[in-house]
């Protein structure tokens, strides 16, 4: 049984250290461009053979140690009645963004069965498939990022839509964010129900926050999320671009902290010791030479000495990383990391 990720996010010693990357699996790999060849991308997720077909690709080319069921973080909003649009080169779009209080009474509460019961049957088939060979993680998305696409109808740049809301009425956003939680909260348990064995919760928008406003507006519906999954999973904590916001990501009741790649592990430590942490090679290191990502690699696992590491990118993979330069990466955590962990007790190590 492959549990060496599991074994890490609970404060147990390891043998060596796990590794998997954001994105894994994506469009770097040609073997997923052909099966998105045949469908687009939202079909994809709704398609549970397909989802587990390229959910497996990366633990089969890459050697990864865990696998991320492939999904989205917007579906949830989809499944509230936002319709969601994926557009070729433009990424997501929602033609009709909610940006008042009134528009928040376009949303339903679903049926997460009904509506992303094609999410929890790719989790039963993924686990199935895997016989326990790496775990399967699920995710969610935390309410301000979700709420980050759906108030401004996309990605942006300075998502001035939705800072002009959280500036004009905040209690009003604050009401969407709760309802995003109570949905997120369902879907989340389903995930654990169909075979989840951990959940990543991104905040990839929170850096637009100040840490004050953070813990006033992101912290409180998220907390609900978290709380609502203790004790059943491993939680782990996705936040980017946000050196700011990691003292109080540090008092998150999570799992594990995963961060980018703007500062190195030991200076996260030292924010928030007693964690987990996870992450953190520069992306964009992985488009250049092998011999550079593989001493990059080993400082990254240097930097996270200290407590329990799970070594992953800083973010998501960049679609144009040579399949060779991801396996460089894996395979220096898979045969170097031993040395690193047998001169470094992690915490839980008595003896
Ligand atoms: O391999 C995995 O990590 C699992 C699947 C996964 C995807 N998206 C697949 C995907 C996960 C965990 C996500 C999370 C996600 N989605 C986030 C949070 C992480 C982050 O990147 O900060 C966000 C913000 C989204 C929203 C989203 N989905 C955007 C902005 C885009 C367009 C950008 C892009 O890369 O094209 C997507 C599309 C998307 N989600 C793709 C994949 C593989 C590309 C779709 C394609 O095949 O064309």
């Amino acid at each position: 049984m492959g549990d060496l990720f599991l074994r890490v996010c609970r404060g147990e010693p390891v043998e060596r250290l796990p590794v998997w990357m954001m994105r894994q699996a994506g469009r770097y790999l040609p073997e997923y461009r052909a099966v998105r060849a045949k469908a687009d991308f939202l079909t994809l997720c709704k398609t549970p053979e397909l989802a587990a077909e390229v959910t497996l690709q990366p633990v089969d080319l890459v050697g990864v140690d865990a696998a991320i069921l492939f999904a989205d973080i917007l579906l949830p909003l989809e499944a509230m009645g936002a319709e969601l649009r994926f557009v070729k080169g433009d990424g997501p779009s929602f033609p009709q963004p909610v940006r008042r209080r009134e528009d928040i009474a376009r949303l339903r509460q679903p049926d997460v069965e009904e509506t992303l019961g094609y999410v929890f049957d790719a989790l039963r088939l993924v686990r199935r498939e895997l016989e326990g060979r790496v775990p399967v993680l699920g995710f969610g998305g935390t309410p301000w990022t979700l709420a980050a696409y759906l108030v401004e109808g996309g990605g942006s740049k300075h998502f001035a839509h939705l800072l002009s809301w959280s500036y004009r009425d905040p209690e009003g956003l604050t009401l969407l964010l709760d309802r995003i939680a109570e949905v997120s909260v369902a879907y989340l348990a389903g995930q654990v129900a169909a075979g989840a064995q951990a959940i990543q919760l991104f905040d990839t928008w929170g850096g637009l926050l100040s840490a004050e406003r953070w813990r006033r507006l992101a912290m409180p519906p998220l907390l609900r999320i978290i709380e609502s999954l203790k004790g059943k999973v491993p939680v782990l904590f996705f936040i980017q671009g946000a050196p700011h916001l990691l003292p109080a990501a540090a008092e998150l009741p999570v799992d594990v902290l995963s961060v980018d790649w703007r500062q190195p592990l030991s200076e996260v430590r030292r924010i928030a010791p007693g964690k987990v942490l996870q992450g953190n090679l520069d992306p964009g290191a992985l488009l250049g030479p092998i011999p550079e990502i593989r001493r990059l690699t080993l400082e990254v696992m240097a930097q996270g000495r200290g407590g329990g590491h799970i070594v992953n990118l800083g973010h998501g993979i960049l679609p144009m990383t040579p399949v060779d330069h991801a396996r460089a990466f894996v395979e220096t955590v898979k045969e170097r990391s031993g040395e690193i962990v047998g001169t470094d007790a992690p915490p839980g190590d008595s003896e």
